[in-house]
């Protein structure tokens, strides 16, 4: 048996020709957040459309690219995005909706009253998800509300003055949610945070938060785990994976939203240790298998795709970067082969599951997981 799991694993990986063909026959969503204006470099976008199945735009969606001044609303770099998508049979993630962090001054400098929020945040949620409806698929409804400590932030849409219902717990998460079903009722809608992907105080919070809402009938769909690896080169899989175990549980998918995983740089930008590259490649493939373990995690998504461009080396202060599948020429990593590899094994265990299961019910000489 093992024999021929291995014989098919390797016809799959030899008729298998980008990860965008082993994401589709798969199920999954691949995706990598993009920034527009690259879209006319002829490799950033051939490399974009051959690999990904879904983008999303990594800041044109946000209020201060959206929203510049109090009087206009720009489209133009989330439209380019979502255009490109629709040219290549892409779909979309839309990122983000509501944010305590970079925000326009305008808004956040102006004495709004409550009330005065409350209308503008409707408006604008509104405004943007009937624009995209039918074209942006699934939505950051809301990204980084709560601190390490399990606790709520404090941005303006809380209690800074806040839309109403300052001091109220979640009451104001749970009335952005509504107000985004009510704009585009088939919209997947995601809670999205970054700290809180293994088990710990910050998912602890994220998970109370999500079982209450469903119990209550909130309409929340997801869970978004950015998965950004900057300071950790050995991170907690057992955790992570019992992390998107309980989140799936209760009935919402996960969305690996924004992982990337950064290396040691020299000032060219490339990696000081190519030891380096092997052991990044193992945790994007970690992560993917972790993911791919639960049916209810549905897409692994990269903060960019390309080394050239890539939040990280500005975040480190240059010392980091080299953290995404396709080095700075496009040329794939490690890391790519790895979750290709990730990909052709969920495939080939969805494909061989049936053939294979026992009268007990359990694949264990291959997969030693049950069958489903
Ligand atoms: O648009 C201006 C441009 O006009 C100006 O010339 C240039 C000069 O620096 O700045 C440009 O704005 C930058 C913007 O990215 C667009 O490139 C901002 O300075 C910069 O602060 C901004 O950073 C983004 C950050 O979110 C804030 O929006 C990063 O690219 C983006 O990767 C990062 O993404 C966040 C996720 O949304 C949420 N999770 C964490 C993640 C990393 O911080």
């Amino acid at each position: 048996m093992r024999l021929l799991f291995l014989l098919l694993f390797s016809a799959v990986l030899a008729a298998a020709q980008t990860l965008r063909q082993d994401a589709d026959r798969t199920g999954v969503f691949i995706s990598a957040a993009v920034r527009p204006a690259q879209l006319s470099e002829v490799a950033y976008a051939s490399t974009l459309a051959r690999e990904f199945n879904t983008l999303e735009p990594e800041n044109d969606l946000k209020w201060a690219a959206l929203r510049p001044d109090e009087k206009t609303v720009d489209f133009t770099q989330a439209d380019q995005a979502v255009g490109f998508a629709r040219v290549h049979g892409m779909k979309v993630r839309g990122h983000t909706l509501v944010w305590g962090w970079w925000n326009p001054a305008w808004l956040t400098d102006h004495p709004f009253t409550p009330q005065q929020l409350s209308a503008l945040l409707q408006e604008h949620i509104a405004r943007v998800m009937t624009r995209y409806r039918g074209r942006i698929f699934a939505w950051d409804v809301l990204n980084e509300a709560i601190d390490e400590r399990g606790h709520l932030r404090s941005p303006l849409w809380y209690d800074k003055p806040g839309i109403g219902l300052a001091g109220q717990s979640t009451a104001y998460i749970e009335q952005i949610f509504r107000w985004a079903h009510a704009a585009d009722p088939d919209a997947r809608l995601f809670y999205n945070d970054g700290g809180g992907e293994t088990v710990n105080a910050k998912s602890d919070a994220m998970y109370a938060m999500v079982k209450d809402f469903r119990q209550r009938g909130v309409p929340i769909d997801g869970v978004g785990l950015q998965m950004h690896m900057i300071d950790d080169l050995n991170p907690d899989f057992a955790g992570i994976a019992a992390n998107i175990a309980r989140f799936t549980a209760l009935g919402v998918q996960v969305h690996i939203t924004e992982l990337d995983v950064a290396l040691p740089i020299r000032a060219d930008g490339n990696v000081r240790d190519l030891a380096g590259r092997v052991r990044q490649a193992e945790i994007y493939r970690h992560i993917a298998e972790a993911c791919f373990s639960h049916p209810g995690c549905t897409a692994i998504q990269t903060w960019g795709f390309t080394d050239k461009y890539s939040w990280v080396r500005s975040r480190t202060n240059g010392a980091k970067g080299a953290a995404l599948l396709f080095d700075r020429n496009y040329a794939p990593k490690p890391a790519y082969q790895a979750l290709k590899e990730a990909l052709a094994i969920r495939g080939l265990k969805k494909t061989i599951s049936p053939l294979i299961q026992n009268s007990s019910g359990t694949c264990t000489v291959i997969l030693e997981t049950p069958c489903k």
